[in-house]
Parts: C-alpha cells; sequence; structure tokens
C-alpha cells in the first residue's frame, strides 16, 4: 500500500529565485531567497565507498571518526539521477528499490528542541510509516539533526555510502527497540526499518542524499563493517563495495515538506533490504548557497502475517 505521489509534482516550497548576482539569504529560520541554478537530473559527483580489499580479508573494517573514515574508503565518480519520475510512475518503490517519497507539512516548529521534536515529529514519522507501507505499527529508534555546524562524527552529514544496520541483527535489534517501548513481540510479527529524511529551513541545495537502488545492488556486494562512532566496541552495520553496476538515485531539489523514505531493513521475504546511501557534494555550477539541513528518523514498523 502506497500513498499517491501526486506532491512529486509539486514545485519546491518556500523558496523564491532570485537573479543572479542578487545575492543568497542565509539565516536560521526559514530562508526565502536563493541565487541556486536548479540541480539537474543527472549529475556525476564522487563518493565514497569502503576499499574493496576488505572483501577479501577475514575482518571488517571499523570506521568511527574521519581518520579511519578516510583510512577504510575510497573515492569513485557515479552518476546520480533524479528519482521522481521513477517513483511517480511505480517504477520503483520501496518493496523493489528501497527507496519512495512522501509529503509532511510538519507542525515542527523548533527542529532543534528535542523535546518538541520528540513529541511532535516522531508522531508525524510514525502515521506516515504506518500511511507509505500499511504496517500496523511503528516505533521510533531515535532522530538526529543535521546541519552545515555539526557536534561531532556522528551529526555530521554521511561521507561514505553505507547501510544503517546488518540484517544479521535485525531481530535482535527489533526485540531491543520494541522493549524499550514496553511491547511484547507477538509470533506473526514481521518487521521492517526504515529511516525517513526530511529537511528544514530550506530546501536542499547542497549535500543531497545518494541512494542505490536495490535492483541494481547484489547481495553480496555488501559487506561487514562496524560502526565505532559510538563507542569502542563498535555495533555491527554494513556497506557495499564499489560496482559499477549500482545504479546511484536522488531527489533533486528536495523542499522542506517532501519526506524520502529508505529501508534499511526487512524480515519479509522477496523485498529490498538495504538502502545503502551517503551524502554527495554537487560539481560546480550545480546547486546553491543554502546548507543543507535535515532530520532522519529512524524507526521500525511491525507487519501482522
Ligand atoms: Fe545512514
Amino acid at each position: 500500500m502506497f500513498a499517491s505521489p501526486t506532491f512529486l509534482e509539486k514545485a519546491p516550497q518556500g523558496i523564491t529565485r532570485i537573479g543572479a548576482g542578487s545575492g543568497g539569504l542565509v539565516g536560521m529560520g526559514g530562508i526565502s531567497e536563493s541565487t541556486a541554478p536548479l540541480p539537474r537530473e543527472k549529475v556525476v559527483a564522487k563518493v565514497r565507498y569502503v576499499n574493496p580489499v576488505w572483501k577479501e580479508r577475514g575482518e571488517a573494517p571499523r570506521i568511527g571518526s574521519r581518520e579511519s573514515r578516510r583510512a577504510a574508503t575510497s573515492f569513485y565518480d557515479v552518476e546520480i539521477t533524479d528519482v521522481r519520475n521513477r517513483v511517480a510512475s511505480g517504477e520503483a518503490n520501496l518493496d523493489k528499490s528501497g527507496f519512495t517519497m512522501d509529503g509532511n507539512v510538519t507542525m515542527v516548529k523548533n527542529f532543534r528542541d528535542n523535546e518538541e521534536v520528540s513529541r511532535v515529529y516522531h508522531e508525524e514519522m510514525k502515521s506516515l510509516i504506518c500511511r507509505v507501507t500499511g504496517a500496523q505499527s511503528a516505533y521510533v529508534l531515535n532522530h538526529l539533526v543535521r546541519t552545515e555546524t555539526p557536534i561531532d562524527f556522528n551529526d555530521g552529514y554521511a561521507r561514505f555510502v553505507h547501510c544503517d544496520y546488518n540484517v544479521r541483527t535485525l531481530d535482535k535489534l527489533a526485540a531491543d527497540v520494541l522493549s524499550r517501548h514496553g511491547v511484547e513481540i507477538q509470533k506473526n510479527w514481521k518487521f521492517a526499518f526504515f529511516n525517513t529524511w526530511q529537511p528544514f529551513d530550506n530546501p536542499v541545495e547542497n549535500n543531497p542524499l545518494a541512494f542505490i537502488d536495490w535492483q541494481s545492488l547484489p547481495e553480496e556486494d555488501v559487506i561487514d563493517y562496524y560502526y565505532t562512532g559510538r563507542s569502542e566496541e563498535g555495533s555491527l552495520v554494513a556497506a557495499p563495495v564499489y560496482s559499477p553496476s549500482h545504479q546511484f538515485c536522488y531527489f533533486a531539489n528536495m523542499s522542506t515538506d517532501e519526506v524520502l523514505i529508505m529501508k534499511q531493513l526487512d524480515s519479509r521475504p522477496d523485498r529490498s533490504v538495504y538502502c545503502p546511501h551517503t551524502s554527495f557534494d554537487y560539481p560546480e555550477n550545480v546547486g546553491g548557497p543554502l546548507p543543507r539541513r535535515s532530520i532522519e528518523t529512524r524507526l521500525v514498523a511491525v507487519f501482522e502475517t
């Protein structure tokens, strides 16, 4: 069950594009003017992948700082295609490709206020996930606000292609999250993990998120790695190694009332499992001066079978 993607045809909200030389306007709340050229349907950009040597080794890389990321990854040039038309036509969707888009006019006034985000935005995202996926219920793991001024490695823009979890830890992760919410797992439940990603303050003119279509990603390209940004021990997650067959997608010029939804795990058979993703810098003469500000929310959805 998917929501009708009529929002995909809307023009970006909250922005007035003015002539070159007029100067961009950047502020903390609601930016209304920009000199940005419109982002292109196809761009070639550099993205970092985990080095292929890790696929042959008997150990997984450990990444949790700029230094360890630099040591374990390398840049590749990839073509990234705007996927709005493919989603609108149904050619790409969550089950087949691992991503889709929906709309959300948020009631949140201040995305830097954790209490307000937890009280207001989490409910919006739970409803959105149930509406878009047909899940019976959804529970939030956490949220992360990313801006041009990160506090540490964890809340900086994602800078290499990665998955947020590892399929081998799906059952334990679902049990942990539901137990935290005081929910007892039933035998007929299946789970899928989703990320929602929504810009705030201004449309995305820089550092958009690119993601790989599951239909172009052989599962054997995805290897283990440990994310050590939050603890020395690290958590087992996953990342693909480079292949020219991977199809990179993005939603060009996302507005502040659009939400990207990416599948991160699924225990239901015959569906996409991973949606590896990374931010990227637009090449020269694409994009604009406004910094990207976004909120990412991680949820587990429950499907009664
Ligand atoms: Fe991620």
